[in-house]
C-alpha cells in the first residue's frame, strides 16, 4: 500500500508570529484520514514549528536546500543543517526554484544525492510549462526531468523518494489540471519508472499532485488511482482548508 500524503508548501509566506497563529490554527484541526501530512515553512521558522509540533502528527520539511555540506555559499543551507533542526525530509526541484533561481537537471541530481546521503527523504518536483501542454510535449518534458535527476539512483533509494507532479500552468493560477490529467500523468511516471526500476518500485512511490488544489476538487483528485496525495500552495496557509484537503482521503 502506497504512503498517502498531503504537504503544504508555505512558500515564502508566514514571519514567525503569522507562523506561529497558524501552527495553533493547525493544532485545532482533526485529522480524520490516514493521509500523512506536512508542513513546509520558511528556513527562519523551521526550528520552531518542529518543535510546536514535536508530539503531533505533522512532519515539518524543508522547502529546499544546497548540495553541499558546507562552505563559501552564501544564503544556503546543506542537508545536516536541516537535520540538526529535526527536518528530515525536503523538497526538491520546485518549478519556481528551477524558473526564478535557475536550478537545473543537473544541480537538482546533486542535491538529491546529498539529501539521501544525509538520510533525509525527498519530495522531488517537476512539471510542464502550459507551452509543453499545448505542444503535446508535457510527457517528454516530464519524462526528462525524471530522468536527468534520477535515473542514476538505485532502486532502493526510492524507498526516501516522493514524487510530486506540479504543471507549471496549475501553480497558484485557479486552474487544476483535471483529476483526468492529474491521472495520465501520474500513470505515465509510474509506467517511466517501471522500465527502469521495475514494477515493484514503481508501484511502491507515491506520486503526489500539485497545481490549485483546493477543499472543492481534492475529493476528485485524490480519487484517481495514480494520485497518492497532494502539494499544496495557496490553500495550506489557512488551517481549515488545509484540513479540508488532507480529510479529503
Ligand atoms: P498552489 O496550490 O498555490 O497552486 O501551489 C502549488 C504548489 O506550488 C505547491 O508546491
Amino acid at each position: 500500500m502506497r504512503k498517502q500524503i498531503v504537504a503544504g508548501n508555505w512558500k515564502m509566506n508566514n514571519d514567525l508570529p503569522q507562523t506561529q497563529l497558524l501552527i495553533d490554527d493547525l493544532k485545532k484541526q482533526k485529522l480524520t484520514s490516514d493521509a500523512e501530512v506536512m508542513i513546509a515553512p520558511t528556513f527562519t521558522n523551521l526550528w520552531h514549528a518542529f518543535e510546536a509540533f514535536r508530539q503531533e502528527h505533522i512532519e515539518v520539511i524543508a522547502q529546499n536546500m544546497h548540495f553541499s555540506e558546507s562552505g563559501a555559499y552564501t544564503g544556503e543551507v546543506s542537508a545536516s543543517m536541516l537535520k540538526s533542526v529535526g527536518i528530515e525530509t525536503v523538497i526538491l526541484g520546485h518549478s519556481e526554484r528551477r524558473a526564478y533561481f535557475n536550478e537545473t537537471d543537473e544541480m537538482l541530481a546533486k542535491k538529491v544525492d546529498a539529501a539521501l546521503k544525509n538520510g533525509m527523504r525527498v519530495i522531488f518536483c517537476f512539471g510542464e510549462e502550459l507551452a509543453d501542454r499545448k505542444a503535446g510535449n508535457e510527457e517528454n518534458v516530464v519524462e526528462s526531468q525524471i530522468k536527468n535527476a534520477l535515473f542514476h539512483l538505485d532502486g532502493d533509494d526510492f524507498k526516501n523518494i516522493v514524487l510530486a507532479y506540479e504543471p507549471v500552468w496549475a501553480i497558484g493560477t485557479g486552474e487544476t489540471a483535471s483529476p483526468e490529467q492529474a491521472q495520465d500523468m501520474h500513470a505515465f511516471i509510474r509506467n517511466t519508472l517501471d522500465n527502469k526500476f521495475g514494477k515493484d518500485i514503481a508501484d511502491a512511490v507515491s506520486i503526489l499532485y500539485g497545481g490549485s488544489v483546493k477543499p472543492n476538487n481534492a475529493v476528485e483528485i485524490f480519487s484517481k488511482p495514480d494520485v497518492d496525495g497532494g502539494l499544496i500552495g495557496g490553500a495550506s496557509l489557512k488551517a481549515e482548508d488545509f484540513f479540508a484537503i488532507v480529510n479529503a482521503f
